[in-house]
């Protein structure tokens, strides 16, 4: 094997592919093109959940194919979508959100706390703690707990009981902003400030400028000074 490359094996074939780089870049530089799978490249899209195995240990491991780097001999493949149930709820006709929470996910009941999510999870999150905040009725700390998901899958993947952790934890972090968290009072006087007609003269401007005008000004714009 040339000097600086490693053997990895993608679906199943093996390729070499110079050391150092991502999962993601490794199979863009065997000659895969992305055009499902690959979203933001930081990590924060939830995009490119991969699973992997290394030889010799059974352990199942997921990981961002954008943030984690090949390991000499991993064989691997990106899953990027994970099917999974997503009821549709009105956040305004919730008398009682617990109870909501287990007619929407009844699956809830058959999570047997073996935490193989949270050790699937890229983000170190544990869902089995956010769902349990939320059935006693501490939205904010289950918001708090849920917040860094990326909607990767890799818990769902992994899970006994067949729950779709992610799902319910946008339930969670969107009940909780509508219903339980104060309104900041930015956002209400902003919303005055619409409502009153204060931007319609600037908006109704921006509105007749052709393209050129619109990339010209946005090109002008006032940078926030750092
Ligand atoms: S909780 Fe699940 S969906 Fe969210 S980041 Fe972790 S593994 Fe991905
Ligand atoms: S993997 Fe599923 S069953 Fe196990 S603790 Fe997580 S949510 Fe519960
Ligand atoms: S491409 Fe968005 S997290 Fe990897």
């Amino acid at each position: 094997m040339a000097e600086g490359l490693v053997p990895i094996y993608v679906m199943g074939r093996r390729y070499e592919v110079p050391d150092g780089l991502t999962i993601m870049s490794a199979m863009e530089w065997i000659g895969y093109k992305f055009i499902r799978g690959c979203g933001c490249r930081g990590g924060f899209c939830g995009a490119c959940a991969t699973v992997y195995r290394l030889p010799g240990d059974y352990h199942l491991k997921g990981a961002l194919a954008c943030q984690t780097t090949v390991i000499p001999n991993m064989y691997f493949t990106e899953i990027p979508y994970f099917p999974a149930q997503k009821p549709l709820y009105n956040l305004d006709e919730l008398d009682n959100p617990a109870e909501a929470l287990f007619k929407m996910f009844p699956e809830i009941k058959k999570c047997v706390g073996c935490g193989e999510c949270a050790k699937a999870c890229p983000q170190k999150i544990r869902p089995i703690d956010y769902i349990a905040a939320a059935l006693r009725g501490d939205w904010k700390l289950a918001a708090d707990l849920s917040f860094d998901c990326i909607m990767c899958g890799l818990c769902a993947a992994r899970c006994t009981g067949q729950l779709a952790p992610y799902n319910i934890a946008l339930f969670i972090r969107r009940f909780y902003c509508k219903n339980v968290r104060p309104k900041p009072q930015q956002i209400i006087d902003r919303n005055k400030e619409i409502l009153n007609g204060k931007y319609d003269k600037a908006v109704n401007e921006l509105v007749r400028l052709s393209e050129a005008e619109l990339k010209k000004k946005y090109d002008n714009r006032d940078f926030e000074k750092l």
